[in-house]
């Protein structure tokens, strides 16, 4: 008769995790999921009740183990700043108050990297009844439009069907006073567009849309004009972002450590901000330069390293 050894699992693993788990402050369920295992084979390999072969589990807390080493040997890299009051980020907050005050039709467009959904999430977090939805090219139709802005509004399973979701939606913003805020707004389509031309008109609320150069050039070039009309003729205020302003990066670069007198860091900072990822390159460069910098605001020579580091 044959008898399955079940291996007892590594106890000195299971302590280096219970102490790891610890030191980072998270649950069980949390490093589970990171390290690729179900919560409930953890639980069971911790409290000594797992009756399989745990070779392949105890392997995957071992890799995380090495993992959690691995970084805590490095310098944290510091945060991105959620917010710094940069004047192209104030010119979006502006347009999105008018639109929301007025009641009216904003479009926002430019370059990519400039702030402007930085700016939007702001917004929302000072201003009540503001509803951010974002596009991608799996949200182009009507109905898939509707069903993300269903999700923004906080609904867990939208009704079936365009119509239903449009009157749901009007049903929730109406008499809100609110701002519906359309970012990425170039993946939609011109139907998707005018559906959201009917919720404005239906509802009163602001529409902001924002997104790049094609939000508007869909809206006026070409043979979709026609049927844009009357969207277009309800633009009330429209902004045109193209690059970044030198205060954009001042304003960026203070929040960020980096010294208004440090003019040699500055020049650098504005020679990144003028190129395609405008102020997301210029975080990226500085967030690693800091790092390079053991954590300390960065000099120039670890900006250099850190720009030539990220090829940007
Ligand atoms: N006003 C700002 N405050 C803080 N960070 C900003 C600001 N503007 C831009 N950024 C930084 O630049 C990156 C790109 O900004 P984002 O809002 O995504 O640009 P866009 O939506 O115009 O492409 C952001 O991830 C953020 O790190
Ligand atoms: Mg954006």
């Amino acid at each position: 008769m044959t008898q399955t050894l079940i291996e007892s699992p590594d106890q000195t693993i299971l302590d280096r995790f219970r102490t790891e788990i610890q030191r980072r402050g998270i649950t069980q369920a949390a490093a589970a999921k990171e390290a690729g295992l179900s919560a409930a084979a953890l639980t069971q390999l911790l409290n000594g009740s797992y009756n399989a072969n745990p070779a392949s589990q105890l392997e995957k807390i071992e890799r995380w183990l090495g993992m959690q080493a691995e970084q805590a040997s490095h310098p944290e890299m510091p945060a991105a700043p959620s917010w710094a009051p940069t004047p192209t980020a104030e010119r979006v907050l502006a347009a999105l108050s008018y639109a929301q005050m007025a009641s009216d039709v904003a479009v926002i467009y430019g370059g990519a990297g400039l702030g402007k959904t930085t700016a939007c999430r702001e917004y929302r977090r000072r201003i009540s009844s503001v509803w951010i939805v974002t596009m991608t090219p799996a949200t182009a139709s009507v109905a898939t439009c509707l069903e993300e802005i269903c999700y923004a509004l906080g609904l867990k399973s939208p009704p079936q069907g365009a119509a239903k979701m449009q009157r749901e939606i009007i049903r929730r913003i109406a008499d809100t006073n609110g701002l519906l805020v359309i970012d990425e707004a170039q993946h939609l389509s011109v139907q998707a567009l005018d559906a959201l031309r009917s919720l404005h008109d239906a509802t009163g609320v602001g529409l902001a849309l924002v997104g790049n150069e094609a939000v508007y050039t869909s809206m006026t070039g070409g043979n979709r004009a026609a049927y844009l009309d009357r969207l277009f003729s309800r633009i009330g205020k429209r902004v045109k972002l193209t690059r970044p302003t030198k205060n954009d990066v001042l304003r960026l670069s203070a929040a960020m450590g980096i010294s208004a007198d440090d003019n040699d860091s500055l020049r650098m900072l504005f020679e990144i901000a003028s190129r395609a990822g405008a102020l997301r390159s210029v975080v990226k460069t500085v967030r690693l330069a800091t790092m390079m910098a053991g954590g300390a605001s960065p000099a120039l020579k670890h900006l250099q390293a850190a720009w030539k580091d990220l090829s940007l």
